[in-house]
């Protein structure tokens, strides 16, 4: 392993030439406070030019992401984003604005947010949007902030809980849980959908609403979810669709035909962004036209031909975001979706469920798949057979991945899912790349039955071998400090 560049630090070394200060000492009549002030130079590595440039040019190409190879991680829909999307969000004509600017001098960028709000509603069926939320989870808490303001202005202040699936992503009951929602499990019943009957049980006056991702993190469509919306809003609750999975449903069908009230979609999963690491997110916020009040300040509107903001909107729950949410994102996203058009949308999600059933068919013989039907955009697998036969675990597996060359899927979720194994290829992906997955799939199953230990071992080739897991989460070291 190479060393840090604390480590590398040789004193004197420079790489940096600033002008000399013009300013006059005389003329600093600004005095810091002494409390303010160092004792001790600050502890910086000392490297020449070059060295800097050796230093990040060598953790650069330790990185993995979708550019180097394939990233079947579930539920993150790690696709290939196009690069014109990069080049859209670096125009200067939208890379150098200033949120501050008269709205006379940013008539540009207020239509492209205004255009893109029209999209998002037309691709799920909504009424208004809001570009604020600043990713996923956020757009959630939003969502869970507009369900309570809803019952709220009807004094309808006992709605005090929310229901969530069993096999719901984590943030869905956390961000109801901060918002102060009692949080309510609903089962899922042998095909890995929502349990009617538990639903039935679970319902009375006191629901404000249910938080549900369609296709679930199963990867499998909530056929009932007609029903679903009837049994919710029959009980006076509102229903939120997590639209982390839209990659799965874009172009075919759409939340607000299937009952949802209120949505939100990962602009940085679906609609061209990179995903985690690359940068800011945006979980923009849709809903039906009669919560379409609540939605955050400020709303952009059309006057005649001129675009403006309104913030005189009584009902709003107010800002979620500083300004009017990550623009760059909203940029990529409305050149990825006018790049794409309808017919491309349409197709994308139609090679991420081609994708996932290819794999999980050709992975059927050597992985169990306990909800083994034709799934959207993902499925899990689980390597319980293999942790019975030989001791290999879903983490094993996922570590063997990487020394295969590939990033692993998501491991251990859904949580019903015993060694669960989440793949989402993505619609980006060729069937070559897929087939050299499913190759290093069988092969890690061979192996884990001729020699495990092989397997309980890796990674052998990644920089950082296996880590204490836990400690890493519970007490992570992430910063140096000179003492050790
Ligand atoms: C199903 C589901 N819901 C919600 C989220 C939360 O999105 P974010 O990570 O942008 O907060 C994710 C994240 O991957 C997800 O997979």
């Amino acid at each position: 392993m190479s060393k840090l560049s604390f480590e590398k630090s040789v004193a004197g070394a420079s790489a940096f030439s600033l002008p000399r200060c013009d300013i006059p000492p005389e003329a600093v009549t600004v005095e810091i406070p002494q409390n303010f002030l160092r004792e001790e130079d600050p502890l910086l590595p000392e490297l020449s030019e070059v060295e800097v440039v050796r230093h990040f040019t060598e953790l650069s190409g330790r990185a993995y992401g979708v550019d180097n190879g394939f990233y079947p991680l579930g539920s993150c829909t790690m696709k290939y984003n196009p690069k014109i999307n990069e080049w859209a969000a670096r125009l200067p004509g939208f890379a150098n604005i200033h949120p501050l600017q008269p709205q006379d001098t940013v008539q540009g960028a207020l239509q492209l947010m205004y255009e893109l709000e029209e999209m998002l509603c037309e691709i799920t069926g909504m009424d208004s949007f809001s570009l604020q939320p600043a990713a996923g989870a956020h757009g959630e808490m939003t969502g869970a902030m507009i369900i309570k303001a809803y019952h709220n202005s009807r004094q309808d202040y006992k709605r005090k809980k929310m229901i969530v699936p069993d096999s719901s992503h984590g943030t869905n009951p956390a961000t109801a849980n901060m918002l102060g929602f009692e949080i309510v499990q609903v089962k899922s019943d042998e095909r890995g959908l929502v349990d009617l009957a538990d639903l039935r049980s679970l319902v009375n006056d006191e629901i404000a609403g249910l938080m549900l991702t369609n296709p679930n993190t199963l990867g499998l469509f909530e056929e009932d979810i007609q029903q679903i919306a009837e049994i919710i809003h029959a009980a006076g609750g509102l229903l939120y669709y997590d639209g982390a999975n839209a990659n799965a449903i874009m172009g075919i069908t759409r939340p607000g035909d299937m009952g949802f009230d209120i949505c939100h979609l990962n602009l940085h999963k679906t609609f061209g962004t990179p995903h985690g690491g690359g940068g800011p997110g945006s979980g923009p916020v849709g809903v039906k036209s009669f919560l379409a009040d609540f939605l955050p300040v400020p709303v952009i509107e059309k006057q005649g031909s001129k675009y403006i903001l309104n913030y005189n909107r009584p009902l709003s729950i107010g800002k979620v975001h500083s300004f009017y949410g990550n623009f760059g994102v909203a940029v990529k996203a409305y050149t990825y979706i006018k790049a794409l058009g309808k017919t491309g949308l349409k197709e994308a999600c139609e090679n991420a469920v081609l994708n996932a059933n290819y794999l999980r068919t050709k992975l059927t013989d050597h992985y169990d798949i306990p909800y083994n039907r034709l799934c959207k955009h993902e499925f899990v697998a689980s390597a319980r057979k293999q942790k019975k036969e030989s001791g290999v675990t879903a983490l094993d597996v996922a570590k063997s991945l990487i020394d295969r060359g590939y990033h692993p899927p998501t491991i251990y979720f859904p949580l019903i899912v015993e060694e669960a194994l989440m793949i989402e290829p993505t619609e980006t992906e060729t069937k070559e790349r897929l087939d050299e997955f499913v190759e290093a799939m069988l092969a890690i199953d061979r192996e884990a039955r001729q020699s495990p230990d092989k397997i309980k071992a890796a990674p052998q080739q990644a920089v950082i071998r296996r880590v204490d897991e836990a400690r890493a989460a519970r007490r992570p070291v992430l910063k140096w400090s000179p003492e050790k």
